[in-house]
């Protein structure tokens, strides 16, 4: 089996990396691939969604090269939840989860693996970069989140990555949008935009908690054709 590893990147916070990646989840699984979900932030916030704070099976363990037993979620979801304790691992190469999912057989054994990194620039969110084929980086529509993310690209322009890279701006915060860095966006990354902006949708929790009963018909279009425009299901094919 082909595996395709996606990520959701930013340097900034609260941009919707985890929605962005549990939906992208949820989405391909619910079509019948297989998917396994990766939380690679000490944050916790979406093992914490899906209820496996302290639980065993950690994406640390994984990261030190200890084969897990992945969580299931749905039969076509499974997930590895984070531990704390991966703010502490030191020492780690930028390179070595995506030699533990190849070594650890998940590399062919799921059409999918997402993964969902910390929102700044360490060892944790670059292991999430090293092992992905596509990324896709999330900025909120303000002034502030387009020059993280300009600042970003440049980065990884600067690290030479063969990676297939979109930029999403992500619009739920409605006070706080700008119309202006929208435009800066559209002006600064016209190759790597997604043509929609993603409007306020759904939480996380509601996301994780019963994703097809709750997400009304309109959103969960929405959503697919999200997936389906970032091109993520035809690549794998
Ligand atoms: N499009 C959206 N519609 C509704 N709520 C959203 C949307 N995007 C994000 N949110 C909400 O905003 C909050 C932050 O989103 P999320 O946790 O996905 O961001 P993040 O980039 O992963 O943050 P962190 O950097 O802390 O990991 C969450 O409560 C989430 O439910
Ligand atoms: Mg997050």
């Amino acid at each position: 089996m082909k595996t395709q590893t996606i990520t959701t990147v930013s340097t900034k916070g609260g941009t919707g990396k985890t929605t962005v990646n549990t939906l992208i989840a949820e989405t391909l699984a619910a079509e019948g691939k297989r998917v396994l979900l990766i939380d690679l932030d000490p944050n916790l916030t979406m093992t914490q969604t899906f209820n496996l704070v302290m639980a065993n099976n950690t994406s640390k363990d994984l990261i030190s090269g200890i084969t897990v037993q992945p969580y299931s979620i749905t039969n076509k979801l499974d997930f590895i939840p984070a531990d704390l304790d991966l703010s502490f691992l030191a020492n780690i190469m930028d390179t070595q989860l995506k030699n533990c999912l190849q070594k650890g057989g998940y590399i062919g054994n799921y059409d999918y693996i997402i993964i969902d990194p910390p929102g700044h620039w360490c060892s944790l969110s670059r292991n999430a970069i090293f092992a992905c084929q596509k990324m896709i980086v999330t900025g909120n529509c303000s002034k502030i989140d387009f020059y993280a993310t300009s600042k970003f690209m440049q980065t990884l322009q600067n690290c030479c990555l063969d990676v297939d890279l979109s930029v999403v701006v992500n619009q739920f915060k409605t006070k706080l949008n700008e119309p202006e860095a929208l435009e800066m966006y559209q002006n600064a990354f016209a190759d790597y935009l997604y043509k929609e902006p993603i409007p306020q949708c759904v939480t996380l929790k509601k996301i994780t908690s019963q994703p097809d009963l709750i997400l009304p018909a309109r959103i969960k279009n929405k959503l697919i054709d999200f997936v389906h425009e970032m091109s993520i299901t035809e690549e794998a094919e």
